[in-house]
């Protein structure tokens, strides 16, 4: 799309002043016992030994055939790695630990309500589970190598055993993120053209056992719309033998899972030996359209990046008990929370529920419970644990030796109480970058080597080449104190193999940009483009300033601004919606929607809660905006163009920028008025934003 003509000079070039944080060095308690401790490994990964370095992830992983060619370029950048090698993913994660690891948990589920106990999952017991619901969905539901299939599960052990027995079979698993709404879901089903959907009847969130059956009816309704027919719908029951949801199953279509089970008791299903390069799942992520974007992950590639990073990064120990709190349903939870630890072997703890139910004491009790030693989470979880309860950890005597954070840029002030509070100041903590298209991480700190800097995620990690370029290609130099937009300039195992049935959109969104000659074979030609804005201090370290595409990142969570227009568009009086970031203390950023209705209507309070409405429908409850305002007109270029980086700039109180080009420049002055004043009324005027702040807010809508 074409860039805003009116913005001559990149918004997110300009200058960021602020103070530089000083560095924390790890404890030698953590450095004695760290998996990486050797400076030497830096000079193997370094870019004379690419791409041959990777071997060392991929040797982590048990294969079925070497490879031959570790990094395959003819066909750009439609990279290929470990060419020739065979392996299976359920095999890695499950069958190799059973020589050593039989009765150890690989698993420890923790349900939300406090009464109900926390259940390991043995080795030995995920494989049995796993078998069995593999030969389920290969005798019963049909399905075969290759085939897609949608779950939309919460954060039960269920979710990791469907994930699983997919690899097992070679079956393409795209999970949607349980949250969301059975409209978005029945979208993903059918971009993805899956005719299974797996399913869970409730779960308990907040205290509540939430009904969620019924949106797979949604979700089955909206597919048909769309062209997909789902053939079964398979029913995991929160609750084995009772039935929590009001939704009533469908004849012939609908089955409860631990009924079936009943036929598959016992039952062995081979892995399926699969190319490294057999997509392994599929992961839907918001982009600049509408549409949502699957991308696509690769068996072995995916897997050995993980494995490698789960190691180095993520401390990970065979011994250790891990417990990363994001849901599975997003990038984080299959990498961090299943394909990472479980290859690796170690015990991986999965909580059903919100952090703060019934308090904010409760992510502390759990972890003194099963003594966890590593502990990850979003700097959103972060500020809430903060804010409702600071001195809770004090109370446990859990001890980590290594925290993540992940997801958002995290503020100092918020990464000294992670440290000095929730890690007692003896836990290393890794800042962790990177994207859902990307597997894993990307710049981050090796823990036992490298020091902390509160807000800074870190280098590039081992065998990734970060670079800052300015609109005109050119590149940024470290400590210059201006921002650009941060590139990969090489490629890595973990990165996607396409946007699933898009091929296109894969090239244009993330290599067009920087691509110098398209002809090229030579992977130096084709930096890969993540749309964030980004500064390197004079040290290296990177500093993320946010997204510089029409992506608002709310509590860690990808929102793309087209899918909440249009879900705004929905709503029958509306003609026009623009949706932007505006601060929030705790998650972020949070959503406000602009709407102008259609003519002849005049403004009214239930309009409002109508969009607010459209958005939870055809999204999800995390997308519910902040504020809807009803506009008269909104903010136009002469050429039509909706000037989001005007609006955005009134939400937040900030300058708007030069309006002169604008075909309506008079409007800006009556939203401000009307807008600004009712936010003074709410109690809502954000603090001053830090120059950072400041750039990501003016740098909003630049790319389009
Ligand atoms: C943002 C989540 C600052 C960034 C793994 C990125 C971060 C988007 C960080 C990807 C971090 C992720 N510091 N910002 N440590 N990690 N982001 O696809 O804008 O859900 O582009 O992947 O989150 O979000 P996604």
């Amino acid at each position: 799309m074409a860039v805003e003509k009116d913005v001559q000079v990149s918004e997110a070039q300009i200058a960021v002043h602020w103070r530089e944080e000083e560095f924390y060095h790890p404890p030698a308690t953590f450095i004695a016992q760290a998996n990486a401790t050797d400076p030497a490994i830096f000079q193997r990964f370094s870019e004379e030994h690419f791409p041959e370095c990777f071997k060392e992830y991929a040797d982590l992983l048990t294969w079925d055939a070497y490879w031959h060619t570790t990094l395959d370029t003819s066909n750009p950048p439609f990279w290929k790695w470990f060419v020739g090698g065979r392996l299976n993913a359920s095999y890695n994660c499950v069958d190799r630990h059973l020589a050593t690891s039989r009765n150890k948990a690989a698993l420890i589920w923790v349900p939300e309500p406090e009464d109900q106990d926390p259940r390991a999952i043995t080795y030995q017991e995920l494989y049995c589970r796993v078998n069995e619901f593999a030969a389920l969905l290969r005798d019963f539901a049909g399905l075969k190598t290759g085939d897609r299939i949608t779950f939309h599960l919460p954060m039960v052990p269920e979710l990791p055993v469907s994930m699983l027995a997919c690899a097992r079979l070679g079956v393409i698993h795209s999970e949607v993120f349980g949250g969301f709404s059975g409209i978005a879901c029945g979208e993903r089903i059918a971009d993805s053209a899956s005719h299974i959907l797996v399913t869970m009847d409730g779960y308990y969130r907040n205290g509540e056992l939430i009904d969620h059956k019924a949106k797979a009816d949604e979700a089955v309704a909206k597919a048909r719309v769309l062209g997909v027919e789902v053939d079964k719908v398979l029913v995991w029951r929160r609750h084995p033998g009772q039935y929590a949801s009001k939704s009533r199953l469908v004849r012939g279509r609908d089955f409860f899972v631990d009924e079936l089970l009943s036929d598959y008791r016992g039952r062995v299903v081979e892995p399926v030996s699969m190319p490294a390069e057999a997509p392994l799942f599929l992961m839907y992520t918001s982009g600049t359209t509408a549409r949502p974007k699957g991308c696509q992950h690769s068996t072995g590639g995916y897997l050995a990046y993980v494995a490698g990073t789960s190691k180095y990064y993520q401390d990970i120990h065979p011994g250790d008990t891990y417990w990363c709190l994001a849901d599975i349903g997003w990038i984080t939870g299959h990498s961090y929370i299943v394909y990472g630890p479980l290859a690796l072997g170690t015990t991986s703890v999965i909580y059903e529920g919100v952090p703060t139910y019934p308090d904010p004491g409760r992510p502390w009790r759990i972890a003194e419970r099963l003594g966890v030693t590593i502990f990850h989470t979003a700097p959103t979880t972060i500020r809430m644990l903060r804010k409702l309860g600071p001195d809770e950890p004090k109370k446990y005597r859990y001890r980590f030796k290594h925290m993540t954070t992940v997801g958002e840029p995290i503020e100092p002030e918020v990464w000294r109480w992670y440290h000095d509070i929730v890690g007692k100041g003896t836990a290393v903590i890794v800042d962790t970058w990177w994207q859902t298209e990307n597997g894993g991480f990307l710049c981050s700190t090796l823990p036992a080597l490298q020091p902390m800097k509160p807000g800074s995620c870190g280098p590039g990690v081992l065998g990734i080449y970060p670079v800052i370029y300015d609109e005109n290609g050119r590149v940024v130099e470290a400590g210059s104190g201006r921002a650009g937009n941060i590139c990969i300039r090489n490629p890595w195992p973990g990165i996607f193999q396409t946007v699933w049935g898009q091929p296109e959109r894969f090239v244009q969104i993330y290599y067009e940009k920087y691509c110098q000659n398209k002809t090229s074979t030579d992977w130096h030609d084709w930096p890969y483009f993540a749309g964030d804005g980004a500064l390197k201090a004079a040290d290296g370290y990177f500093r993320i300033l946010g997204r510089v595409d029409d992506v608002i990142n709310v509590a860690g969570h990808r929102l793309g601004t087209k899918e909440l227009e249009s879900a705004s568009l929905t709503v029958d009086e509306v003609a026009e919606a623009a949706a932007v970031p505006v601060l929030d203390e705790l998650r972020g950023r949070a959503v406000e929607i602009y709407v102008s209705l259609k003519p002849g209507l005049a403004p009214r309070a239930d309009f409002e809660e109508k969009v607010a409405r459209a958005i939870e429908t055809q999204i999800g409850k995390i997308a519910r905006p902040k504020n809807v305002w009803i506009v008269p007109d909104m903010p136009k270029t002469r050429s039509g163009k909706i000037m989001r980086r005007v609006i955005a700039g009134i939400s937040n109180f900030t300058d708007v920028g030069d309006t002169s080009t604008l075909a309506n420049p008079e409007i800006v002055d009556e939203i401000r008025r009307h807008v600004q004043a009712e936010k003074v009324a709410r109690g809502e005027v954000p603090r001053e934003l830090s120059p950072q702040e400041l750039a990501e807010i003016k740098a909003f809508g630049r790319v389009e």
